[in-house]
Order: C-alpha cells, then sequence, then structure tokens
C-alpha cells in the first residue's frame, strides 16, 4: 500500500471521496486527549477542572465531543458561545473569555447561565452588574491579570507580558481600584483569578513563575481585603509537534508542577488551595487535524526552486504567512516513496505571501498528487477565511476507521450569501 493511511482510514479514498482541499479531524486522537486530561489531571488532582478552549476548533459535532467527555468549555465570542447553546451543552461549565466583550454578548451569556465569566477591564464589572440585575441573577466572574511574563513563543501568540492587550494590570492602583469595586457589587461575585502566558508552549518555566506571581496576588487579596480567592485559572497553551523541534508533551508534564507549585506556595502563604482550572485549545485537537490538497502547478525556477502549488492556502491555514508556523506534510498517494526532491508548497491565492512550507522534501511529484499537511487541527478551520472568494473546505470527521461528514464544502452561493 503506497497510500498514506490516517487514524485507521486511507487518506486517497477520503480525497476522492470528499474532494479537496479538505480537513480530516480524527475523533480517536481528540477522545485519548480528553480522556488523558480526565484520567492525568481531574481524577488525579481534587478541587480541579478543565474546559476545552474552543477558538482552536469548534463545530457543532465537536461541541457535541466535549459535552460528551464532561469537560467544559472556554468561548470567546458570542459565536463560539451560541454553537455550545445550540447542543446544549452545560452552561455553567462555560467560561466567557474576552477583552472586549459587546454588551449583547455579556447579555447572551448571561440570560444563558454561562459559568464563569472573566472580566478582562475594570469597566466591564459594570456592564455585568447591570445584565445581572436586570436579569435578577448572580454572575461569578474572574478577573483575567496580566502576570507581566514574556512567553518564549511568537510575539503574535504571547499574551501574558506587561505590554499586552489582554487582562487587568497587576499594579498596586489597578487592582486597589478592581477590589475596592468588584467587593461593593451586588449581583457580581468574583471567584478568582485567570492568567493565561501564551501558546505553543514547550516548557512549563514561565507557568511557574504567574503562579508565584499569581499566588502572591492572593496574599496579598487575603491580607489587605479578607478575600479568599475560590479559583486560580491558570490558562492553556500547552504546545504540540509541528515540525521537528517542537514535540507534544503529556498533559501531567504541565499539569503536575502547575499543581505542586500551587500547592507548594499556598502552604507558604498559608492560603487554602483554589480550585484549579486549565484550558488547552491546541493541545487537545492539534495533531488531530489533517488537510489534503492536490497538487496542481509545478513551476520550477531552474538552479533556484520549485514551487509546488496546491489547492488551497492561506484562506484554509494562514498560520504560515502570519506567524511563520513551519509544518510538515506528505504526497498521500506516495507515501512509501523515497524523498528525492525539495518543494516549496505554495498556496493559489493571488499573494506572495501565502507559502504553506518552505523546503519540504517529497517524492518526486506531479501535477493530480495529493498532499496531506500535518497537525492542522488546531486554529485552522477556525481561522479559514473566503479571501480570493474561495469556499471554505469541508470538514470530515473519522471515527474507528469510519468517515463522516460534520461541515459540509462551502460553494459559490455560500460565498454570495449575505451579499445584496
Ligand atoms: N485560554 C485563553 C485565555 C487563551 O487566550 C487561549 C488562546 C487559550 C486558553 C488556549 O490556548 P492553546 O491551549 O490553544 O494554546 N491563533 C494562534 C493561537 C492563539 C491563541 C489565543 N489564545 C495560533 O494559531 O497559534
Amino acid at each position: 500500500m503506497n497510500n498514506y493511511i490516517f487514524a485507521g482510514c486511507d487518506t486517497v479514498k477520503l480525497a476522492e471521496k470528499y474532494k479537496t482541499p479538505l480537513y480530516v479531524m480524527s475523533e480517536d486522537y481528540i477522545k485519548d486527549r480528553l480522556r488523558e486530561i480526565r484520567e492525568d489531571f481531574l481524577d488525579k488532582n481534587p478541587k480541579t477542572m478543565a474546559v476545552y478552549a474552543s477558538k482552536a476548533f469548534l463545530t457543532k459535532e465537536m461541541a457535541r465531543i466535549i459535552k460528551e467527555s464532561g469537560i467544559g468549555m472556554d468561548v470567546v465570542s458570542g459565536g463560539e458561545l451560541y454553537t455550545a447553546i445550540q447542543v446544549e451543552f452545560p452552561m455553567e461549565k462555560i467560561i466567557f473569555h474576552g477583552n472586549n466583550k459587546t454588551i449583547d454578548e455579556l447579555e447572551l451569556a448571561i440570560e444563558n447561565n454561562v459559568g464563569r465569566i472573566v472580566v478582562d477591564h475594570l469597566e466591564e464589572m459594570d456592564i455585568i452588574e447591570e445584565i445581572a440585575k436586570k436579569h435578577n441573577k448572580k454572575v461569578h466572574i474572574l478577573f483575567r491579570i496580566s502576570p507581566g511574563i514574556d512567553s518564549h513563543t511568537h510575539k503574535y501568540i504571547q499574551t501574558g507580558q506587561v505590554d499586552s492587550k489582554f487582562g487587568i494590570p497587576l499594579d498596586e492602583k489597578t487592582i486597589k481600584t478592581a477590589m475596592e469595586k468588584v467587593l461593593k457589587l451586588e449581583f457580581t461575585e468574583l471567584l478568582g483569578f485567570h492568567f493565561h502566558i501564551g501558546s505553543q508552549i514547550s516548557d512549563n518555566g514561565n507557568h511557574i513563575k504567574a503562579i508565584q506571581i499569581m499566588t502572591q496576588l492572593m496574599k496579598k487579596v487575603k491580607d489587605e481585603y479578607g478575600f479568599i480567592v475560590k479559583e486560580l485559572n491558570t490558562g492553556g497553551g500547552y504546545g504540540i509537534h509541528y515540525s521537528e523541534s517542537e514535540e507534544r508533551k503529556p498533559l501531567a508534564y504541565f499539569t503536575d508542577s502547575i499543581i505542586e507549585e500551587i500547592e507548594d506556595r499556598c502552604k507558604e502563604y498559608e492560603l487554602e488551595r483554589p480550585l484549579v482550572i486549565i484550558e488547552p485549545g491546541r493541545w487537545v485537537v492539534g495533531e488531530a487535524g489533517i488537510t489534503i490538497y492536490t497538487i496542481g502547478a509545478i513551476k520550477e525556477i531552474p538552479g533556484i526552486r520549485t514551487y509546488v502549488s496546491i489547492d488551497g492556502g492561506m484562506p484554509d491555514n494562514p498560520r504560515p504567512s502570519l506567524y511563520e508556523a513551519k509544518y510538515e506534510a506528505i504526497v498521500i498517494n506516495k507515501a512509501e516513496e523515497e524523498l528525492t526532491d525539495v518543494v516549496t508548497v505554495a498556496g493559489k491565492c493571488c499573494e506572495s505571501g501565502d507559502i504553506l512550507i518552505w523546503d519540504l522534501k517529497v517524492p518526486k511529484v506531479e501535477t493530480g498528487d495529493m498532499l496531506a499537511v500535518l497537525s492542522t487541527g488546531a486554529y485552522n478551520y477556525s481561522m479559514s477565511s473566503n479571501y480570493n472568494r474561495i469556499p471554505r473546505p469541508a470538514v470530515v470527521m473519522l471515527s474507528e476507521g469510519k468517515d463522516r461528514l460534520i461541515v459540509k464544502r462551502e460553494n459559490y452561493d455560500d460565498i454570495l450569501r449575505n451579499d445584496i
């Protein structure tokens, strides 16, 4: 067999059945990660909660899979929340984030009783209090704190540094204003703090540093305001394998030391150990997905490089052009053949930056061959666009060797859908 097998399925047959470009996701892989979260984090450590960061990949079917797993969900927009509502996701397990939630989004969240809203700036508390009062509901909030840590990742996916659009800055005056304000609110109850230091993080040093800062803050608010932090949300950001230098570590690599550090610091500061929340997104779905393309134009620039163009590109995967993200890929109908050539995989957009992979080793390729780009499960479908009026690919879910369509391929009428 010369074809590439992914999650027990022949990828060439999938491409023939559903056409390309095609997003393919493995439910078995996603369920393995969700099981790892349950067994190695939730069951192992008391007083813990896990939510899936749905911005990484969300469709109704994905929301159903998460719902079935018993794990909660992090949403960052009305659209993500609406998807959860549509599958009757248990609302108490939803955490609503965002640095600029609109009033409509907050209304939707409060009407539907989401479990926690993460407040990102001080004025947001007034809006929440007003809506909560109108609905006569108690709303639970966390403060997102910007711990002032520079994580070693691409600057567009760092979030915890001092100069960040996210979170409440950790300075004396701001914290004082925030605490004095929240303790006066009637319909809004602060449960604790949240931080998220960035994404595609491969070692735990900065999580540990952030915990040291956050536990000091916990002590400070206890001493100065008598406020006991009941929950500490440590965000997500656990890295995965995209290319040679990157690997996905077991969840426990991150969470064991997070829990240990929180417990040690709480002991040191004589604090009660809070409920610890994690929010992985990429780690759950990143390696669960591949994208299959058909190779079209092949252009050799003698002595310089060979461009192999595919029938997709930056509209279905903007990460290489946005973050210089690296990917691996396989010519799926020649999976066993020797890698004799080096080519550059170009997307079909009218844009020089639309290159998916520079210098990929491949067997001898010809027009009509098919390519699977690996580890595209996170931040691909969810970040896709219709740039150049290109319809979005379909999404197929694989489970135990069987395939099912979970998102239809867009057609040209879908592109025109809202045009007047
Ligand atoms: N929690 C919060 C508050 C976040 O802001 C994020 C990601 C996560 C959890 C989940 O992070 P993860 O575990 O997936 O790394 N589009 C970028 C990634 C942006 C991540 C933004 N926030 C990319 O394609 O790399």
